[in-house]
């Protein structure tokens, strides 16, 4: 897809490439999932199928070949002006500078998703840096961040903790153009 080289005040800029997922990415992703420490990590199953049948949805950020970021999304069939983050994760050394902000403007303007109004997730209440990211795509394009119930406490089986949904938008159409 796209070359974009990434700065900021305390780290050199590096060169990194961003592409929609490919089917043989599935097991990469997964190892990207548990090398981030915070992400919940599924089974490598999930991660094939996200890289397979939701491949279009999803994003791969490259570093001299080697896959350091990722957004895993898809439409909600119910929801199709959405497009909603499954999981976005970076390898701890690409994180704190600017890149995750980078990940989701190139995710969103993959065609597949172009058209899409919203952004959507769900964040846990202790996930501080992802709370900041979404809050951040939203004061970058001057649009609302809203905040609500989702996925309550009393909705998990195991005692997870409850996943309100983030809301960011309306985009316009056309303003998903990575910067
Ligand atoms: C979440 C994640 C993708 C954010 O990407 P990033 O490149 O680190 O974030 P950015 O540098 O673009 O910064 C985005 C905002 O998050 C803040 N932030 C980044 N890391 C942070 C941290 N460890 N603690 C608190 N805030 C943090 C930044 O200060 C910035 O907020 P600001 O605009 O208010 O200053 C990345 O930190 C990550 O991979 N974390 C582990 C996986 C994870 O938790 N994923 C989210 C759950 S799906």
């Amino acid at each position: 897809m796209t070359n974009m080289p990434v700065e900021n005040t305390t780290a050199p800029a590096i060169s990194i490439h961003f592409r929609a997922a490919q089917p043989h990415d599935g097991a990469d992703l997964w190892r990207l999932a548990q090398a981030t420490r915070t992400l919940e990590v599924n089974s490598a199953y999930f991660y094939l199928v996200f890289a397979t049948d939701f491949a279009g949805t999803c994003l791969v950020a490259e570093h001299a070949g080697r896959v350091v970021g990722m957004v895993l999304g898809y439409q909600p069939p119910q929801d199709p002006r959405s497009a909603f983050v499954w999981q976005v994760g970076l390898l701890p050394k690409y994180q704190g500078r600017g890149l995750g902000l980078q990940l989701l403007e190139h995710w969103r303007a993959l065609p597949a998703l172009c058209h899409c109004a919203f952004v959507t997730a769900t964040v846990a209440d202790d996930n501080i840096a992802s709370q900041a990211l979404f809050r951040r795509l939203a004061r970058t394009h001057g649009v609302a961040c809203e905040v609500r119930p989702h996925f309550t406490a009393e909705m998990f089986p195991d005692g997870h903790s409850p996943e309100p949904l983030f809301r960011v938008g309306p985009f316009q159409r056309g303003d998903s153009s990575p910067a």
